[in-house]
């Protein structure tokens, strides 16, 4: 049955994200059973978070149509206007999902009067609701509040459960611009306290917007849900989406090669892998550099997918946040060398620390910076790249010469891209990953500072850890029998032992066995204070080993 909202184009594409849907059908039928529990998808930009929303609405719609928990999908982005207008439409639109499965015909729905002269006509909570609204004419607040408590309502009356999976959320903070709702946040939260037959799923991809939300202390909706990161791909899944794209399987060293390019953003190849199926004749013909081709064409084309958006998120980031010339500045220079410090940045943009620092934070606000250890990078290395080639003129067409694309293609093989696309956020997501494929192998202790082979524990839920108070993180709690608490280190100098020490004291409080993980080694001091503590250390080297094997075994 498809729906509308979720077209069998992109349906037919949709790849991997098993683990995701398992949480999310947990957490429908935890909803099912009368215990609500609400989740917060949060990642990169087009990583995938509307696609998932959608893929656990249809298959929750086909498990069972009419049964005790009903979807209900809205996207923020476009229901929240004004006050008035939101509050009805919001009305319409529960109402619409409730009884149609979002298969109907939505414009019923939409106005009050549609609404009560045609399908919601027996619904009592349908005409109530919307006479309170009338009533409070004057004050929006009021009706903000009406609608967020009518699917509660509408529940109750169906005899049913909502789950409500709401994309864009955090664009529910435009009402604040309305001094009459002034609080909307404050209106959510107290709405929330409310409900019982209500599951919220909410998605954004303002990464930095959505964790201050749900994970800082003062923030009205501290600790209302669990947060859910949707990460980038495993190579394995990296190949699945260009095998649904190409019709047909790649050879692995074109897989190995889209993966190193796109970093395994679904969006990334999804678009480079439709590129590619223009370039051989059959898919089972295509060679690595053909990766290469199709990703420079995709990037540094301007009718290329990747160059569209690229262009977007540096214009509208730019656009959203102060001082447009520095931030452009600041993002070139980190185009051609990341992994800055503060002072290193304001040298080179000729700023003070101060005025350099404010700016920074300003492109971290946008996600388009993250600070790691007091160096910063970007979030995102294909945008890098992009940047990198903008500012130097360069763009090519698909009719560009294979002699002018020679040193692109090359470029692309350099370390320095390499390592780029092992920063940051997508590294820990990798690392994550290489932890969820350990079930009882045995390795080389050494890959983990050991002596000896190590035989590796088998975890049932690995995730970024943050307690609740917000003082103890870790990139990734791994939980089964024995926890692991892991923390991965990607700078350019040896961890020494006060960082160890710290991760020490926190995997005490966890009660977990420490696991650091540094991109440049150890101290000498460093080493023997691991040894001395038990704590295991693994160095990029030692990583890559392990990823390799238990990549192998896994085949
Ligand atoms: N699981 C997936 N399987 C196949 N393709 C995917 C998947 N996830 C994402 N994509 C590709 O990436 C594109 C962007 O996905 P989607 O719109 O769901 O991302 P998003 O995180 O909601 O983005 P935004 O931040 O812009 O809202 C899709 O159109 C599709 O091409
Ligand atoms: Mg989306």
């Amino acid at each position: 049955m498809p729906i509308p909202f979720y077209p069998p184009h992109l349906r037919s594409l949709f790849t991997d994200r098993e683990r995701e849907l398992d949480r999310l059908q947990q957490a429908t039928a935890d909803l099912a059973a009368g215990r609500p529990r609400h989740l917060a998808l949060f990642g990169l930009r087009r990583i995938g978070k509307t696609l998932l929303l959608l893929e656990h609405t249809a298959r929750l719609l086909e498990a069972a149509p009419t049964g005790p928990v009903r979807p209900v999908y809205v996207d923020f982005e476009e229901l929240v206007t004004s006050p008035e207008l939101f509050s009805r439409r919001y009305v319409g639109l529960v109402t619409f999902w409730a009884l149609t499965q979002g298969e109907g015909e939505i414009e019923a729905f939409l106005t009050p009067t549609a609404l009560l002269g045609g399908p919601a006509a027996g619904l009592r909570c349908v005409a109530q609701t919307l006479a309170a609204m009338e009533n409070a004419r004057d004050d929006p607040a009021t009706q903000v509040t009406l609608a967020l408590d009518f699917p509660e309502k509408l529940a109750q009356e169906l005899d049913c459960r909502l789950l409500l999976l709401v994309d864009e959320f955090t664009e529910f903070a435009v009402l604040g611009n309305y001094p009459s709702v002034r609080r909307p946040w404050h209106l959510f939260r107290a709405a929330m306290q409310r409900h019982g037959r209500l599951g919220y799923v909410v998605a954004a991809s303002a990464i930095n917007a959505m964790k201050a939300m749900i994970q800082e202390g003062d923030s009205p909706l501290f600790l209302q849900f669990e947060m859910m990161e949707v990460s980038l791909f495993p190579p394995d899944a990296t190949l699945a989406l260009a095998e649904r794209v190409l019709g047909d399987t790649p050879s692995p060293g074109v897989g190995r090669q889209l993966h190193r390019l796109t970093g395994g953003h679904p969006f990334y190849i999804h678009a480079v892998a439709t590129r590619l199926s223009g370039l051989a004749p059959s898919p089972a013909d295509l060679q690595p550099e053909d990766v290469s081709r199709a990703f420079v064409l995709e990037a540094l084309n301007r009718r290329g997918q990747i160059y569209h958006y690229c262009r977007y998120l540096y214009d509208v980031s730019l656009r959203r946040a102060r001082g447009y010339g520095i931030l452009k500045a600041i993002l070139q220079v980190l185009a051609e060398e990341e992994g800055l410090t503060l002072s290193e940045l304001a040298r080179r943009i000729r700023k003070g620390a101060s005025t350099t620092r404010s700016y920074l934070r300003a492109l971290q606000e946008v996600d388009l910076v993250v600070e790691d250890g007091g160096e910063y990078f970007y979030r995102d290395p294909v945008l890098r790249y992009w940047v990198g080639a903008i500012t130097r003129g360069i763009e090519v067409d698909p009719s560009t010469s294979r002699a002018t694309l020679a040193p692109l293609l090359a470029d692309l093989e350099a370390e320095r891209f390499r390592l780029t696309t092992e920063l940051g956020r997508a590294r820990e997501a990798g690392v994550r990953d290489l932890v969820r494929s350990f079930a009882g192998q045995t390795v080389e202790g050494a890959w983990l500072g050991l002596s000896g082979p190590f035989r590796l524990p088998t975890f049932h839920r690995v995730a970024p850890y943050r307690s609740p108070d917000g003082q103890i993180e870790v990139d990734a709690l791994a939980e089964d029998g024995e926890q692991w608490a892991v923390e991965l280190k990607w700078r350019g100098k040896a961890a020494g032992k006060k960082e160890l020490a710290a991760l020490l004291r926190k995997a005490q409080a966890l009660s977990a066995r420490p696991w650091f993980i540094s991109r440049s080694g150890f101290t000498p001091a460093a080493r023997a204070y691991a040894a001395e503590h038990d704590i295991l250390i693994s160095t990029r080297a030692d990583l890559e080993k392990l990823e390799k094997h238990l990549c192998r075994t896994a085949r």
